[in-house]
């Protein structure tokens, strides 16, 4: 779980940074937002000061949704199944990688 909690994190950390780089005006607004915030310089950060930080919380979903950390989830169906759409069928044994 450590593993799959630090990797996650600091994938999305440096895609959240890469696309900051490529997007200057971005970048901008998101440092003045926590200069409105943080009008100080704080060791200390409460969560009513986390709560106020929209524009870079939107940034955060914005790069999750852009660049998935987790791309595919691997998924082996308990029983034989096929969906109404009859699209898709899943045998039990067979490992379904969820692509999105
Ligand atoms: C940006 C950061 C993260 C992303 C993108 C992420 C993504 C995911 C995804 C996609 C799953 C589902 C995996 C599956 O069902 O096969 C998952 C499960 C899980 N993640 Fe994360 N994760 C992140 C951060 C963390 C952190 C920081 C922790 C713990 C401190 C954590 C703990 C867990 C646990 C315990 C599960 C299993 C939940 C369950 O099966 O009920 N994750 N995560």
């Amino acid at each position: 779980m450590i593993a799959a909690a630090t990797e996650t994190t600091s994938s999305a950390i440096a895609n959240i940074i890469l696309l900051l780089a490529m997007h200057p005006e971005i970048q901008e607004r998101v440092y003045q937002e926590l200069h409105q915030v943080f009008p100080e310089q704080e060791s200390y950060v409460s969560y009513e000061e986390m709560m106020k930080l929209n524009y870079l919380d939107m940034v955060i979903k914005e790069t999750l949704r852009f660049i998935s950390t987790v791309p595919m989830l691997p998924r082996k169906a308990s029983c034989d199944l096929v969906l109404s759409s009859n699209l898709y069928s899943f045998i039990v044994s067979v490992l379904a990688l969820l692509n999105f």
